[in-house]
């Protein structure tokens, strides 16, 4: 069954535990963090210090999504901070089997992301030893974007391979995630879907999971 993972992101920053309570009891298990360094991406976001406040507010589990340089340098804090899943861009990590080892290290899944331009096949030295792939559906950045539609030409390649070679990763899409789209993301293979202004941007963030949560449930069903 795939998960839905909301992104904080489009959430009220000055009202964060608030917001995240609200998918809370809507029965998600995990928050979606997006990190911004005004480097590898043009805009800035959050670091260690929310992730510490969150980890005090909630035991969702927090998927921290680094889109960051030098990754290496804040792994450990991330970790240390309450992060339990740690992802790192495939173009940011020059030297990605050492970032993924020390992810390990310090005891969070370690996942690698993937920009729309960026072939599954650069990761095909790590996918035995990953615990998920996150394959951006739109170029990272913002919320608010439209979902590029061939990113899930790259999922269902991703779900295929894991197939063949009877690998455990687990498949995340971030990025223009909505209840209209969620039905043929799930059928493509996705296990975590990552939502922010689709559910954060209504009114009511935990009707918002349910109809997706739905929609998710409608898509593999089609699938069957
Ligand atoms: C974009 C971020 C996403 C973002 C998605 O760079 O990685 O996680 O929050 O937002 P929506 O769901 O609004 O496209
Ligand atoms: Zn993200």
């Amino acid at each position: 069954m795939a998960e839905i993972a909301p992104s904080i992101l489009a959430a009220d920053f000055a009202h964060l535990s608030r917001d995240v309570e609200a998918v809370e009891r809507a029965g998600v298990s995990m928050i979606h963090v997006d990190v911004m360094d005004g480097h590898f991406v043009p805009n800035i976001t959050i670091g260690p210090p929310v992730v510490r406040s969150l980890r005090k507010a909630t035991r969702l589990l927090l998927d921290c999504h680094l889109m960051i340089e030098n990754a290496d340098l804040f792994i450990s804090e991330f970790a240390a901070a309450g992060a339990d899943m740690i992802s790192v861009h495939q173009e940011a990590c020059p030297h990605l089997d050492r970032t993924l080892q020390l992810i390990r290290e310090q005891g969070a899944k370690a996942g690698v992301v993937l920009n729309p331009a960026t072939p599954v096949n650069t990761l095909e030295a790590v996918l035995a030893s990953i615990d998920f792939v996150l394959v951006m559906s739109v170029n990272p950045g913002f919320g608010g974007q439209k979902f590029i539609p061939y990113t899930l030409d790259k999922v269902r390649e991703l779900d295929q391979i894991r197939r063949d070679r009877h690998l455990g990763y687990r498949i995340e899409i971030d990025g223009g995630v909505s209840a209209n789209n969620v039905g043929e993301i799930v059928n493509a293979g996705c296990d975590i879907i990552v939502a922010g202004s689709s559910i954060f941007g209504t009114g009511d963030p935990a009707a918002a999971v349910e109809t997706m949560r739905r929609k998710a449930v409608e898509g593999r069903l089609l699938q069957a």
